[in-house]
């Protein structure tokens, strides 16, 4: 058992160590076949995604398992007025496991409470995301070999950036954590993450900020750039084939990462 409980709301529900060696396992084929056959997974999404709802239905696909694709609840009987709750109690009539990203911090609280299946939080609000947290420190954990004693600069929407506080909550005493706010930005820590975020504008943030290339040229040679995606401005594209910057291979880890949640909560 790798969950702390049936449900994933917050990071803290996780034993990230033994979840990302599953996660390693399954990415270098080490296990024998795993399956989630004749299993169904409901994507239940009341926020915009690419990245996080794709992954959970190809690990799902990757898996022999089904998915059931509420990618935009509008089209759903939430535009008539359905409550969470009882959007909740129905699906988990017709699945196994339902991955819920909502508008609000705390709706997935609520989901687990009425849920007869396992709810994985896939973002709520401005609250937590910890399964994006679960690839952010699989992709450190695969670069540094270890998730502690590292120097983590956190650059861009801290207040309302949910990836920033999972994962400042699962690196918080063990690793040395600064914070950028996006007015801050003009010279960086010294650091072996930089963890780049979008500013959050839905939320009602506001500024703007870029990596220019003399931040770029001031970063040690051995550390490496993250960022949850979708970026804006706060990258640019010429960025991407700089050996530090990881953001292609970090959401390509959220596929293993994905897989491994969905084969241990079922
Ligand atoms: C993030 C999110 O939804 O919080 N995206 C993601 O899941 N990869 C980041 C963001 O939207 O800025």
């Amino acid at each position: 058992m790798i969950g702390r409980n049936n449900h994933l709301v917050s990071i803290n529900d996780v034993e990230i160590e033994k979840l990302l060696d599953f996660a390693y396992s399954i990415e270098f084929n080490l296990y024998e076949k795993l399956s989630c056959e004749g299993k169904i997974l409901a994507n239940l999404f009341y926020e915009p995604s690419t990245r996080t709802s794709s992954s959970f239905a190809s690990a799902m696909y990757r898996l022999g398992g089904d998915v059931i694709s509420i990618n935009d609840v509008n089209y759903s009987s939430v535009s008539k007025g359905e409550n969470l709750q009882d959007t909740i109690r129905t699906m988990s009539n017709y699945c196994d496991i339902i991955v819920l990203r909502s508008a609000m911090a705390g709706n997935c609280a609520t989901a687990a409470r009425v849920s007869e299946v396992p709810i994985i939080n896939a973002g709520d609000g401005n609250g937590e995301h910890p399964t994006q947290t679960l690839l952010d420190l699989y992709t450190i954990w695969k670069k540094f070999d270890r998730i502690k004693d590292l120097r983590v600069t956190f650059v861009g929407d801290i207040e309302n950036g949910r990836t920033v506080h999972s994962l400042a909550k699962a690196l918080e005493g063990n690793c040395e954590l600064n914070y950028c706010e996006t007015y801050e930005v003009d010279e960086l820590p010294e650091s072996d993450v930089y963890y780049l975020t979008r500013v959050q504008r839905e939320r009602g943030s506001t500024g703007t900020y870029e990596l220019t290339e003399r931040m770029v040229r001031w970063m040690p040679e051995d550390c490496i750039v993250l960022h949850p995606f979708p970026r804006n401005e706060e990258i640019p594209v010429w960025f991407d084939d700089d050996p530090r910057a990881k953001y292609f291979e970090q959401m390509k880890n959220g596929l293993y990462i994905r897989m491994a949640l969905l084969h241990k909560y079922i």
